[in-house]
């Protein structure tokens, strides 16, 4: 199997520093070696860079023109990985990134499934946001049964809202805006909290996830992980901590179940900050992340399998 990595430093979505050098400190932590054990053919596509649009202000919408000529570029990029034959591991950055993957993803395979593990919903339009941060909103924006929430987007031309909200389903969720618990329930977007997950386990939850935004098991599967759905005890080092979050070892099931069904097409892992805690949790929030990305790309906790070959 082959996989295309592509890092996005970019911080523009939300307003602390320092989410910008996820890629670097998670490859630092040698991430391309790590999925080589995994006998993947790995190619690392660098970094996303852009030229800032210089685009008139959207009320309540921070950074509108760094967003949209960034995500634009991503788009494009993710769709030449995936042209390439390749599952897209997108290293962020922060969550507005998804703006792109999802994007790329959906223009380049159209029947796309996204399970967005998460505290938040991401699902804010400039009107209802309480932060004008854009990475509490890509969900409105990819989605097209909201498209019509949304004032012209200088700039977002290239972004098509063809997503249907049917085929997103949501893992992890424990803070959700008073308008996000309104569009859910309007919509009935399927949505299963931690509440969920004590009464379920992850297991049962990602299967029903999946039984609903996918039920003839066909559609290109597009995971969006941020690392704060994982709870602040074992990912600190991120912007929007929650506590009573997800443990490493239900993400990695979470992951591991999905990498099963050999659809797994693009996986998004965002908003870890090493500008966030010390060291100690810096170190632990990006070995939790690559523990998620190994465990979606097919690593088994069973162990690594003898290569063929040299059985005696
Ligand atoms: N709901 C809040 C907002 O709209 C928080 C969003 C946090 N998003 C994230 N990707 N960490 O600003
Ligand atoms: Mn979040
Ligand atoms: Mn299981
Ligand atoms: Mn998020």
């Amino acid at each position: 199997r082959k996989v295309g990595i592509i890092g996005v430093p970019f911080d523009k979505g939300q307003k602390k520093e320092g989410v910008a050098r996820g890629p670097e400190t998670i490859r630092a932590a040698n991430l391309v070696d790590k999925l080589k054990i995994l006998e993947l053919d790995v190619r690392d596509y660098g970094d996303v860079h852009y030229n800032v649009n210089d685009i008139n202000d959207v009320k309540n919408m921070s950074h509108l023109g760094h967003v949209a000529s960034c995500m634009n570029n991503l788009s494009e990029q993710i769709q030449q990985v995936l042209r390439d034959g390749r599952q897209a591991l997108t290293i962020g950055g922060d969550h507005s990134l998804s703006i792109g993957t999802i994007d790329g993803h959906v223009k380049e395979r159209q029947d796309v499934a996204v399970i967005w593990v998460d505290a938040h919903a991401d699902l804010n339009t400039n009107k209802t946001s309480e932060s004008g941060n854009v990475h509490g909103m890509p969900v409105a924006l990819l989605t097209s049964e909201l498209a019509d929430y949304w004032p012209y987007l200088p700039g977002m031309d290239w972004q098509m809202p063809i997503l249907s909200i049917r085929n997103v389903a949501y893992i992890g969720l424990r803070s959700i805006d008073r308008y996000e618990r309104l569009i859910i329930e309007k919509f009935g977007i399927t949505a299963y909290g931690m509440e969920d997950i004590e009464r379920y386990g992850i297991h049962d939850v990602v299967h029903m996830a999946l039984n609903k935004i996918d039920s003839h098991n066909s559609k290109s599967l597009h995971v969006s992980f941020d690392i704060d759905a994982l709870d602040p005890l074992e990912a600190p080092s991120t912007g929007t901590p929650v506590r009573g979050g997800l443990s490493l070892r239900e993400a990695i099931h979470l992951m591991e179940e999905i990498s099963r069904t050999h659809r797994l097409t693009a996986i998004d892992l965002v908003e870890v900050n090493p500008q966030i805690g010390n060291k100690q949790d810096v170190k632990m929030t990006v070995q939790a992340a690559i523990h998620i990305i190994q465990a979606a790309l097919g690593y088994s906790r069973r162990g690594l399998r003898v290569p063929e070959g040299v059985t005696d």
